[in-house]
């Protein structure tokens, strides 16, 4: 069986309001790094990538947080794969949200949901069917990772993680991973990712 490679994105900078997300590219908010992570996430050159979930966490928010999931497997075209086509996706699932109330859901488009739910409740759900992976240069080296069953690899924006996210996260049985000493964006890390286990 060919294992899901599913990632989680904490953007903290990033606005729930589709308005400032677009207004936010090379700003403080540094919002193309959720684009640049769901295009390194989804595709390769003249294709998708198949077996690959993203989850996009937007915690910059006047009500909830917003958790973005996009499903390589039933997702239809997007549309391009420029920042800009991206970032649309991503302020069309924010508007699509307007009205939610809390923990509720609403499907955007086929393979794409969002929910008004923050990090530690989507990290909960996820740990019950993945194994999870905090991306940490500090973390053990990946090429000494042994996977088994659906690896869940976790990663912020600009923002570190708090140290009690972390502790929840071991709660949760996350192990820290690292992909050399060099800091990433977390974009690169997941391109690395990819290739690391595309050599299994
Ligand atoms: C630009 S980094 C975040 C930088 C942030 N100032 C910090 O100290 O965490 C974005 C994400 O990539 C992860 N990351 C960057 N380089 C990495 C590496 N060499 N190994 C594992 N994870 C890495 C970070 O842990 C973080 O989740």
């Amino acid at each position: 069986m060919i294992a899901t490679r599913t990632f989680v994105l904490r953007a903290r900078a990033a606005p729930t309001d589709s308005r400032k997300l677009l207004a936010g590219v090379g700003t403080d908010a540094h919002v193309e790094i959720l684009a640049h992570t769901l295009m390194n996430a989804l595709f390769v050159a003249q294709s998708h990538r198949p077996d690959v979930v993203v989850h996009l966490l937007l915690e910059s928010t006047a009500d909830y947080s917003r958790a973005i999931r996009f499903e390589a497997n039933v997702m239809g075209g997007i549309g391009g794969f420029d920042e800009a086509a991206l970032l649309g996706r991503i302020a069309g699932a924010l508007d699509a949200s307007r009205g939610l109330g809390k923990d509720e859901t609403r499907v955007v488009e086929a393979g794409v949901s969002v929910r008004t739910s923050g990090f530690e409740r989507v990290m909960q759900e996820l740990a019950t069917n993945h194994e999870l992976f905090l991306m940490d240069p500090k973390g053990s080296p990946i090429r000494e990772q042994v996977f088994i069953g659906n690896p869940c690899f976790v990663l912020t924006d600009h923002i570190p993680m708090p140290k009690n996210t972390i502790r929840g996260l071991e709660r949760l049985g996350a192990r820290k991973l690292a992909l050399g000493s060099r800091m990433l964006f977390a974009s690169q890390c997941v391109t690395v990712i990819h290739h690391e286990l595309d050599q299994r």
